[in-house]
């Protein structure tokens, strides 16, 4: 042993060499347009650990930090939040399908980068911050692609893609990497992996109409927006489009379902998820320390608002709520809520996290938002998923195909739907069973998330942006990589082939006939 120790320092020196170069302290960039503090917490994660890690981030974002981190510099976008809820409403599109409802908000994004691109904020990044260059970009690989005019101005660096919830059909295509409609069911679809014959064929449509969409008309728009706000210089939007260095999803397939990807894309998961829980308000701790039957925890997220929802809807919940014997808590945005239970209590805000951790939670009542997943797969509480939009039904659909939970749609809810499905998650311990060991297998990777992430985006800076892991199917156009230009080429060989056959035993029957037909005719008249 002291051997051993005695020789640690040369230990050390010689697994250094095996080590990669250390490296320097870059200049990151982050580009997270979108109002939305879902969205941001992961980024979030992410870009403060570079900080501490000795890099210089500037980071354009809604949702500036609250607490300052040495070496990391927001530029604050925030009036992106009241202009998004101008340009989009989503009470419009509560009824619609999601990829229906992308279509319905491509106008709304097209204003929102719009304006984000036309402000004092990012003209004054412009202006003074741009020209010193950054090392490395990382974008919210969404659609924002007239930003990529900014990324030219800041000298065209490797760009990592990263998106906080999980890729659609697009996202896999701008890398290269495979999306097979057969077993790859689309964010933008409810569907799990074990699809029936028309749901393969609802996917595949989903799938066609995104591409269509993204590609089609909203490239077009953000190429229009690009050249406004930058001019001819920067290449097209398609060309930058298909430039990542890495890929990384914040959905992971414990969340989703096992895929083939290619060493550039990354799924992480949980990057915004506390290992330690913080102190709740004591009058809150002593009413979920005091709830005999256990506690059932009700929130839609920040997107969807509780106080929204239909009254007649909202009255049937409540119908529903009052005959449990647990005690409900629920984020409601409203002070009063007319009509509410005793065992009902509500909050404009909650601690979710330290909620969801508290041994008294038995149930989460979500919209599917994956955020919220994370927290709960973390902290093992069964799932009600209520889906409203984007990625939310697909969500649903694996805490339904895991047993880990169950859906109701809101055009199902009365106070007995309601009702029942409660108190089959709560009577059948088979979903708190399954449930913890689903979080046994997703804090395993969860806990591998952040230093994942470092170590893949520290490799991009060593090797100038890994070009050596661009996918050779980047250079194919569609038609190529589907193999149909093969297929065709074999069509028509086959085709040449039959018909040269065809032409041979014409020949040959020609060549046959003549000698034989006639002659015997003529041996037929001869007989006459
Ligand atoms: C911030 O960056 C500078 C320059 O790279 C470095 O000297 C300093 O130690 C960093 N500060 C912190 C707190 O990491
Ligand atoms: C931009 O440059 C100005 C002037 O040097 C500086 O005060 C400011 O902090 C910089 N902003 C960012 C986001 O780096
Ligand atoms: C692609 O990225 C590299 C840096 O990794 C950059 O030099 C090049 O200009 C980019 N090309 C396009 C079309 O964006």
């Amino acid at each position: 042993m002291g051997a051993l120790i005695a020789r640690l320092p040369l230990l050390l020196l010689a697994l250094g060499l095996w080590l990669p170069a250390p490296t320097h302290a870059a200049r990151i960039l982050g580009i997270f347009p979108t109002p939305s503090i879902s969205h941001q917490l992961p980024y979030q994660a992410v870009m403060k650990e570079l900080a501490l890690r000795g890099h210089q981030i500037t980071v354009i974002s809604p949702d500036p930090l609250k607490e300052p981190v040495a070496n990391y510099t927001d530029v604050d976008i925030s009036f992106s939040y009241e202009y998004f809820r101008q340009v989009i409403t989503f009470a419009d599109m509560s009824e619609v399908d999601p990829v229906t409802m992308l279509e319905m908000m491509t106008p709304g994004f097209i204003k929102l980068v719009d304006k984000q691109l036309s402000s004092e904020q990012i003209k004054d990044f412009l202006r003074y911050n741009a020209t010193q260059g950054f090392d490395l970009v990382f974008f919210e690989w969404w659609g924002y692609e007239a930003f990529f005019g900014l990324i030219h101005a800041v000298g065209s660096p490797p760009v990592i893609g990263i998106l906080s919830f999980g890729g659609s059909i697009v996202q896999f295509r701008s890398i290269g990497n495979p999306h097979n409609p057969a077993v790859n069911p689309d964010v933008f679809t409810g569907f799990s992996e074990k699809m029936t014959f028309w749901e393969r064929v609802q996917n595949l449509i989903a799938m066609v109409r995104v591409t269509r969409q993204w590609e089609g008309v909203m490239f077009h728009e953000h190429e229009k927006l690009m050249r406004k706000h930058f001019g001819s210089a920067p290449p097209p939007v398609y060309d930058t489009s298909r430039n990542l260095s890495l890929l990384i999803l914040c959905n992971h397939w414990t969340l989703e379902y096992p895929r083939a990807l290619l060493p550039n894309v990354l799924q992480l998961t949980g990057l915004h998820v506390r290992e330690e829980t913080r102190p709740l308000p004591a009058d809150l701790q002593a009413w979920l320390d005091g709830a005999e039957q256990g506690v059932v925890y009700f929130s839609l997220g920040s997107n969807v608002m509780s106080k929204d929802l239909p009254p007649e809807k909202l009255q049937a919940i409540l119908r529903a709520l009052a005959r449990l014997p647990q005690r409900v808590l629920w984020k409601f945005e409203n002070d009063e809520l007319p009509g509410r239970p005793p065992n009902v209590r509500v909050a404009k805000w909650l601690p979710q996290q330290d909620i969801l951790a508290h041994p008294k939670v038995r149930l989460f009542i979500t919209q599917g938002g994956l955020q919220s997943f994370q927290e709960a797969a973390y902290h093992a509480v069964p799932l009600l998923g209520i889906p409203f939009m984007g990625d939310q039904h697909y969500n649903v659909a694996k805490m339904v195909s895991s047993a880990i939970g169950l859906r109701l749609e809101l055009k199902d809810i009365t106070e007995e739907s309601l009702y029942a499905t409660i108190t089959e998650l709560l009577g059948n311990s088979g979903y708190a069973e399954r449930m913890r060991r689903f979080s046994g297998v997703y804090r395993e990777h969860k806990a591998r998330s952040l230093e994942t992430a470092l170590w893949w985006v520290e490799y991009v800076l060593r090797h100038e942006g890994a070009p050596h892991l661009r996918a050779a199917s980047l250079r194919l156009a569609w038609y190529e990589l589907l193999l149909l230009d093969v297929a065709a080429a074999v069509a028509l060989a086959a085709l040449a082939a039959l018909l040269l056959a065809a032409f041979a035993l014409r020949r040959l029957w020609r060549a046959l006939r003549p000698s034989t037909a006639p002659a015997h005719h003529a041996r037929l008249r001869k007989d006459q």
